[in-house]
């Protein structure tokens, strides 16, 4: 399985796609077309949202989990572009079980962001919020409904009935007419068929057979519903236990977590973030990381590495390894602050405080490293990397309780030091 450590962009997507030949299949378990991972290949820049990474490895079947929730043109439009740009999407698995998100939760994601106003979330505007809260509230379309007519209608008109209230009372909208949104989803029956089936089963059977699978998250740990900075979170689980709920896969037939953590720490929408830099350094980090996001385009929010959220990252996902990636991004500084705990209110804390008010308050503790002043993008063992590039490596291992098996030294897909395998 493959988490985010951080607030998600930590480069899930490129160290998926450098596990790519290990593995037989790769899952995609939570969130949906919120997620962006970019890929670079021979140079080559690939953007995915809504697929898993692991697509672009030939021979890899990708599968789109129960827990995930499915723009359909969207996907459509992912498996149009990758198509023209010579990728086999033949093999894409879609889990009947997944949640459809339907027109009407786009617009209800957009208006709502603004009728909060100062307390908005800063969500991508995708209807991903809105998507999860039907599935709880059992208001939800699910992908196999759209191979019944009838059926679909009771959902919709179901579904409708209740948010054309909300959206014509409280937000001064027009009401959405079931018939648009129903021929709207029907329009994609016939693409979808060959490509719906029942995942989990063919997963199971995969591993009964010795196949290599590979769970692989969107957002990340501190983006979680449950385990994340709420309400400044996404609306899945996107630590460890969510692949469990969002493939059907038991928690017996995990082997290794790897949990991505970024040699920074980046945050994209609003909400508390303790290392945050607002001066000329975090300008710099944004612009040699090209801290842009892949979906929104937004300035991505920079600051110092945080180890107390690394530790916790360990301790939730149960990680046993970590890719650590863009340490290439501080081959120009002179020193490297890391966070290592923090003040509140004139207390330590070496954990995560449980209250989040407590978090919006806390002071970083930082112990600062010397830099290495030099360019590391082409090391390809651990002993070409400077000395100070080591200590850093060992400092962030001996803090955050599981070893780094993974550096990430520049965007491509070779660019890239493995200490330890983890598959
Ligand atoms: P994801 O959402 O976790 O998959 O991450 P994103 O793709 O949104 O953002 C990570 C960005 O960092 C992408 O542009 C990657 O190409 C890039 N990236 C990943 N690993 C490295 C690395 O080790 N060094 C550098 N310089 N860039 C990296
Ligand atoms: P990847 O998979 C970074 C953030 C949004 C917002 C909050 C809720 O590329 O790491 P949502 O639209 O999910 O309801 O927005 O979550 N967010 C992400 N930030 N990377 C992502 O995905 C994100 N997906 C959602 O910016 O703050
Ligand atoms: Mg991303």
């Amino acid at each position: 399985m493959l988490v985010g450590a951080q607030w998600g962009d930590e480069g899930k997507g490129k160290a998926t796609d450098l596990l790519g030949d290990r593995i037989d299949y790769v899952v995609k378990f939570n969130g949906g077309n919120n997620a962006g991972h970019t890929v670079v290949i021979d140079g080559e820049k690939y953007a995915l949202h809504l697929l898993p990474s692991g697509i672009l490895t030939p021979g890899v079947i990708p599968v789109i989990g129960n827990g995930v929730v499915v723009d359909l043109s969207v996907l459509c439009q992912e498996i149009d572009d990758l198509q023209a740009r010579g990728f086999d999407t033949s093999r894409l698995r879609i889990s009947a079980n997944a949640h459809v998100i339907a027109s009407y939760n786009r617009s209800l994601d957009k208006v709502s962001e603004r009728f909060l106003g100062a307390r908005r979330i800063g969500t991508t505007g995708r209807g991903i919020g809105p998507t999860y809260a039907d599935k709880m509230n059992r208001l939800g379309v699910r992908i196999q409904d759209l191979f019944d007519e009838s059926i679909l209608r009771q959902k919709v008109e179901a579904a409708l009935s209740f948010k054309n209230q909300v959206l014509t009372k409280i937000y001064n909208r027009s009401a959405i007419r079931p018939d648009e949104v129903i021929a709207e989803l029907m329009s994609y029956t016939d693409r979808l068929r060959p490509m719906v089936t029942d995942t989990a089963l063919e997963l199971s059977q995969a591993l009964d057979r010795g196949k290599v699978v590979l769970c692989e998250a969107g957002q990340a740990t501190l983006l979680d519903v449950d385990h994340g900075t709420y309400p400044f979170v996404t609306s899945s689980n996107a630590t460890a236990g969510g692949a469990c709920t969002g493939t059907g896969i038991p928690p017996t037939r995990i082997d290794r977590v790897v949990a991505v953590l970024k040699a920074f720490t980046s945050r994209v929408g609003e909400g508390p973030f303790p290392t945050e830099l607002n001066d000329a350094t975090g300008d710099y980090l944004r612009e040699v990381g090209q801290e842009y996001g892949t979906t929104t385009g937004r300035p991505r929010r920079i600051g110092w590495l945080d180890l107390v959220m690394g530790r916790y990252a360990q301790r939730i996902n149960g990680v046993t390894d970590f890719a650590l990636t863009k340490l290439d991004n501080y081959d120009g500084l002179d020193e490297i602050p890391v966070c290592v705990a923090y003040h509140v209110n004139g207390v330590r804390h070496d954990e995560m405080p449980v209250s989040q008010s407590d978090f919006h308050h806390a002071t970083p503790i930082y112990e600062t490293l010397p830099g290495w002043k030099q360019d590391i993008g082409s090391a390809r063992s651990y002993a070409e990397l400077p000395d100070n590039a080591q200590r850093f490596v060992e400092f962030v291992e001996a803090r955050i309780g599981a070893r780094i098996s993974i550096v990430g030294v520049g965007p491509g897909r070779e660019a890239v030091i493995e200490r330890h395998r983890v598959l």
